[in-house]
């Protein structure tokens, strides 16, 4: 993980366990459940209070405003790796003391650097062997367009005030956001027929989210969009996405992140737009346990006609492998006979290149389920084939 991370220029910061308990109050939020009922606090002995931290990004922020690492101009990339502390009851998949592994990237409110954000991540997850992972995505806007929302929001809680937990009740007047972070069964269905964020967005905020997921499916990262999706703390804004592994029920998130453009400030520091993730090890190492023994079976197979086409299978097996496990059929057999080992290996994708595709600079992307097939150019394959793939899964948006 950290080596991936080293790749994308990511340095690494460490800070300590535990830091001053107003960092997480204002930079995580009173009304969320980390701050309200998570939170490991505790005097020192001149009765300062001291919270054991319960996720990374606010203190890489403070640590960045306190060692001036802004005074460095562009964009401040830094990973760390580390224990955190949440008071929560403990399941499979979710403990007291957890660790996170996490990059944060401070300094620009460029789209590409959301799309960077979940990129790392999910290539660090890839190189592990985890497939078969789910983005989703949504924004979560600026303030000005979160105040709008907020107020729409409150109005509809009035409403069904009495299908609500007692929490949630309380949500509603003060923080009507995190109503979308409960679990129970009745207030699920009033956030089904809730109004959405997304509606509320201005028209930056909608370009913003726009070219992320126009990033995203540049690298071939097939996502969802989920328009419920909010996050358990405050400090998001714009993006806002999670990486779930299904299989894990309910706790498959593998982890998260977003943009938060305000947290610096609410640091104390200058406006500075920055964004970031984490991902819990332990969940990680239950995910890659639980993978089922055919995960190296290839989902995409690429049948190649003849020695240039074989060269170039190659250079686009390394951009499929992103999308998903990826054979070359070097076997130097007719198409015909490809394709069947394509069929027995239980592949869904087939990438042909024979002559016509290598004079066209393309490749043919079939569907070997429903027989559906585009010719995309060859930086457009993984991309194309992403999209087939989240089809035929189901997954599309
Ligand atoms: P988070 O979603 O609260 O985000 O946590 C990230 C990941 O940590 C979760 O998806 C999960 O894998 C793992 N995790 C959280 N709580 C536990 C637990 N009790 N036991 C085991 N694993 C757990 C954050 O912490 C943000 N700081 C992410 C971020 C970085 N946003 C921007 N930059």
């Amino acid at each position: 993980m950290r080596g991936c991370l080293d790749a994308y220029g990511y340095a690494e910061i460490r800070t300590p366990m535990f830091e001053d308990t107003e960092l997480f109050v204002r930079g995580v939020g009173t009304g969320t459940d980390i701050v309200a009922k998570e939170m490991y606090t505790f005097n020192d002995r001149k009765g300062r209070s001291l919270t054991l931290r319960p996720e990374g990004t606010a203190p890489v922020v403070r640590a960045w405003l306190e060692n001036n690492l802004g005074a460095e101009p562009g964009v401040c990339r830094l990973q760390y790796l580390g224990p955190m502390f949440r008071y929560d009851r403990p399941q499979a998949g979710r403990y007291r003391e957890f660790f996170q592994v996490g990059g944060e990237a401070i300094g620009s409110a460029v789209p590409e650097l959301d799309v960077e954000i979940i990129d790392v991540m999910m290539t660090m997850l890839g190189e592990l062997g985890l497939r078969d992972l789910a983005v989703e995505i949504n924004s979560v806007g600026h303030p000005g367009c979160r105040a709008v929302y907020e107020r729409t929001l409150a109005a509809a809680l009035v409403v069904t005030a009495d299908e609500l937990c007692d929490t949630c009740r309380e949500r509603a007047r003060t923080n009507p956001l995190r109503v979308f972070d409960c679990k129970s069964p009745s207030c699920r269905r009033v956030i089904e027929r809730l109004p959405l964020l997304r509606d509320s967005l201005c028209a930056d905020c909608k370009a913003h989210h726009a070219a992320v997921l126009a990033g995203l499916d540049a690298l071939g990262i097939s996502y969802r969009e989920n328009p419920r999706l909010v996050r358990g703390l405050d400090y998001y804004t714009r993006t806002a996405f999670e990486v779930h592994y299904p299989p894990l029920g309910a706790q498959s998130a593998l982890g998260g992140g977003g943009r938060y453009d305000g947290l610096v400030e609410a640091c104390g520091g200058p406006p500075t737009p920055a964004v970031g993730f984490s991902s819990g090890i332990e969940r990680v190492l239950v995910a890659l346990e639980s993978q089922p023994a055919t995960a190296g079976a290839p989902r995409i197979w690429i049948a190649p006609l003849g020695d240039a086409a074989r060269r170039q299978a190659l250079v686009l097996a390394r951009d499929l492998r992103r999308v998903a496990t990826t054979e070359v059929d070097l076997s130097s057999r007719a198409l015909k006979a490809q394709l069947r080992s394509a069929d027995r290996a239980g592949a869904r994708i087939a990438v042909l290149l024979g002559d016509a595709e290598l004079d066209a600079r393309a490749a043919t992307v079939r569907d070997l389920r429903s027989g559906e097939q585009i010719q995309a150019p060859w930086p457009e394959v993984a991309a194309a084939a992403a999209r087939l793939l989240a089809a035929t899964d189901g997954k599309a948006t």
